[in-house]
């Protein structure tokens, strides 16, 4: 890659959940895009150090660290890791997640916590810790026109709603207003906080609803771009709206779901 196509080159990115499904895919893009990318995982550290492998072997840099991003002393010692390796952060993806669902009526109150705790309160922790940084730090022009980008990955489900997951759904829906009030309190000192919605994309999180012919015909019905998405659809938005091609947005919502909010239903109906 030429350094045009290099767009993150010389920049320190964190990605939560990254040994897994679409944080996986980010971090990979954000490293073949030049940036050192810790690599945040909760299990499976064979995986987590296989990618930091795979990222060296093509010039690139990575580490590996686990943590809960729900525990605010592991989420605080994770940061001071990688500033003590690589001495700050530029890039912040908020993609830890989980689904826990259930008929609403059985739904217990662990199901409940576990999905806010991660999916919410895990982004709450990890901004805080990447804004504190970046404030202290401020522009670098030789790195990016930005003190700092948050990426909030969120869910085509912050906005539709979603039976048997109502959890998930609402864990989402808050994403969507913590992204915006964050990016809305923190623009003029230069920090950019944008959130991608993905619809359907082919990851172990929704593995039921796409891995048999049958399933994935039925799952097609609610696309109208009529393909389940894969990872490198995300991790393409992720790479745009981390880099100065993006300068300009902050506290948006990139849908990326082949029209999955688009009311499919309504192609006839209605
Ligand atoms: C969920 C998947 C689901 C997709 C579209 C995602 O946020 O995690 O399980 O397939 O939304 O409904």
């Amino acid at each position: 890659m030429s350094s045009a196509e290099k767009p993150l080159a010389g920049q320190r990115a964190l990605v939560t959940g990254a040994n897994s499904g679409i944080g996986a895919g980010i971090a990979r893009a954000l490293a073949a895009a030049g940036a050192k990318v810790l690599i945040n995982y909760i299990s499976k550290p064979e995986v987590a150090e296989s990618m930091v492998e795979e990222i060296r072997s093509t010039g690139g840099e990575a580490m590996a660290y686990r943590a809960d991003v729900s525990q605010e002393d592991q989420v605080k010692a994770m940061f001071g890791a990688m500033f003590d390796a690589w001495g700050s952060i530029d890039i912040l993806v908020n993609n830890a997640g989980l689904q826990r669902d259930a008929a609403f009526a059985d739904m217990t109150l662990d199901q409940w916590n576990l999905v806010m705790n991660v999916n919410l309160t895990g982004q709450f922790l990890c901004t805080r810790e990447a804004a504190r940084e970046f404030l202290r730090r401020g522009v670098v022009p030789e790195l990016s026109c930005a003190a700092g980008k948050v990426l909030c990955i969120s869910s085509v489900h912050d906005i539709i709603p979603w039976a048997g997951h109502v959890n998930y759904a609402t864990s989402k829906g808050g994403v969507l207003m913590f992204m915006k009030s964050v990016a809305q309190e923190l623009a003029h000192q230069k920090i950019r906080v944008n959130g991608i919605s993905p619809g359907a994309i082919k990851t172990p999180i929704n593995r039921a609803a796409w891995e048999t012919p049958e399933a994935e015909a039925e799952l097609i019905e609610l696309i109208p771009y009529e393909r389940v998405g894969n990872v490198e659809d995300i991790a393409k938005a992720a790479v745009w709206l981390a880099s100065d091609a993006s300068d300009y947005v902050t506290g948006t919502t990139l849908y990326v779901d082949g029209g999955m909010t688009l009311y499919p239903g309504f192609r006839e109906g209605g």
